[in-house]
């Protein structure tokens, strides 16, 4: 399920101040381009800022999140109409024939149960028309970057909004931390997070099990060496 910083509203509301100007997202655009793709699918879509870029382009956009207060922040927003947004995970989405899906921001390590990455795979297949891409992003786990996730490395203040992570565990491939934010008025607010690393050949492996096979995997431009980028077509 997702954490306090997709569903509580205040959080939520927020979530693209921190974000700051999404140049993560321009590969994933730039798929949708050159694939010349007509329906896409945005599985774990947040706040929505990559389905409305999508929607603007005149693309046929299918937005889905568990997360009730970000869908709400994303359904507000300029063109939203523009966008079917679904409450729920990507076992909601119905039949589609999409020529390609998408998980941006690393939405595949907040899905840490086996059961349910599974079903995500499974379902994204589903809404794929065959010969359709699925790509998404995964942090690398080698450089372990889950050691920078400490105050002294992400205190940020925005707006007067002051935040910081902290890292309480890494066990495994699990790694558990905590947001902390503070607004102007004094209120705070805490966020616990736990996502789960998965190697390169894990995801291969899991991806050639659900049926699709794998065409690249890509650096992400913005933050080289620090993210495997898969591309990977529906069988
Ligand atoms: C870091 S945010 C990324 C949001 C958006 N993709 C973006 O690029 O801004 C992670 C998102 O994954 C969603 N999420 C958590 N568990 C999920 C699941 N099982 N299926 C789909 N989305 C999920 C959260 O609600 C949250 O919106």
């Amino acid at each position: 399920m997702a954490d306090e910083g997709f569903t509580d509203p205040r959080l939520a509301a927020i979530y693209d101040l921190f974000e700051g100007d999404r140049s993560d997202l321009a590969p994933y655009l730039a798929v949708a381009t050159e694939l010349g793709a007509a329906t896409v699918v945005d599985i774990g879509c947040g706040t929505g800022v990559l389905a409305l870029q999508l929607a603007s382009l005149g693309l046929s956009v299918v937005a889905v999140d568990p997360a009730l207060a970000s869908l709400n922040v994303a359904r507000a927003k300029p063109g939203a109409s523009r966008v079917r947004w679904i409450h729920g995970t990507a076992t909601d989405l119905p039949p589609l024939q999409a020529d390609l899906a998408v998980m941006t921001a690393n939405v595949a390590q907040a899905i840490i149960d086996s059961a349910d990455w599974s079903a995500t795979l499974t379902a994204a297949h589903s809404a794929l028309r065959p010969g359709g891409l699925l790509m998404f992003e995964t942090r690398v786990p080698t450089g372990q970057p889950w050691l920078r996730w400490t105050r002294d490395h992400t205190h940020q203040v925005l707006d007067g909004i002051e935040t910081w992570c902290d890292l309480l565990d890494a066990t495994g491939p699990l790694v558990t931390f905590r947001w902390t934010t503070v607004f102007p008025a004094g209120d705070r607010l805490t966020s616990t997070s736990t996502l789960r690393f998965r190697s390169r050949p894990e995801v291969e492996a899991d991806l050639a099990a659900h049926h699709f096979t794998v065409t690249d995997v890509r650096d992400a431009p913005d933050r080289p060496g620090r993210e495997h980028v898969f591309l990977a077509q529906a069988d």
